[in-house]
């Protein structure tokens, strides 16, 4: 496709896209491939995110303000999750977030071979940060019936090298729920 010489007002540029895009899976039409991942975000949501689009918390001193916000909304979310002192980063993806999660682990273990464990369902980034960050994952298959990991079967495959465990809140394919607190254990 050649780039378009002739402009177009921003009316036709917006039907245009809306076009194309039509017959895409959408919370709006309830499309049951991503009902298990995603949700309408709320117009607040949407307001907010379109007012600090251009910003970026990486550059505390130009933007202290969003720095803050982060700090305080990790803060927030840890207290909510029973760890109040947990540290953590607010990034634009779920990607981003599994990457950083699994670098976390890896230079926290300092394993030679480091693995991570997951079960089959675990999402591709998990995949794709272990390629990323020179780790093996060991990928196990889940209960049949349920989609859910099975501790046993994920615990078998631990050894001295496995630096993360994987669990899912609800995998993005079936919504299935791992049974978190016995993979913990
Ligand atoms: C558990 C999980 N991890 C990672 C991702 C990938 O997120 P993104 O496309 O924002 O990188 C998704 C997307 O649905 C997800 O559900």
């Amino acid at each position: 496709m050649g780039f378009p010489r002739t402009p177009i007002s921003e009316t036709e540029a917006i039907e245009q896209i809306r076009e194309i895009t039509e017959a895409d899976a959408s919370v709006k039409n309830d499309h049951g491939g991503i009902l298990a991942m995603a949700f309408e975000p709320s117009d607040l949501a949407m307001r907010l995110y379109s007012e600090f689009l251009e910003t970026n918390y990486f550059y505390g001193r130009m933007y202290p303000g969003i720095a803050r916000l982060e700090r305080e909304a990790v803060s927030m979310i840890a207290d909510l999750c029973g760890c109040a002192k947990a540290t953590g980063d607010i990034v634009s993806g779920g990607t981003a977030a599994n990457i950083l999660a699994l670098k976390a682990a890896r230079d926290g273990a300092v394993k030679k071979n480091p693995n991570v464990v997951m079960p089959a369902t675990a999402h591709q980034s998990l995949l794709k940060g272990c390629q990323f960050l020179a780790m093996e994952a060991r990928r196990i298959a889940c209960d049949e019936k349920t989609y859910r990991a099975v501790p046993e079967k994920m615990a078998s495959a631990v050894d001295d090298n496995t630096v993360a465990i994987v669990g899912c809140f609800g995998d993005p394919g079936n919504g299935a729920v791992d049974p978190i607190p016995e993979l913990a254990e």
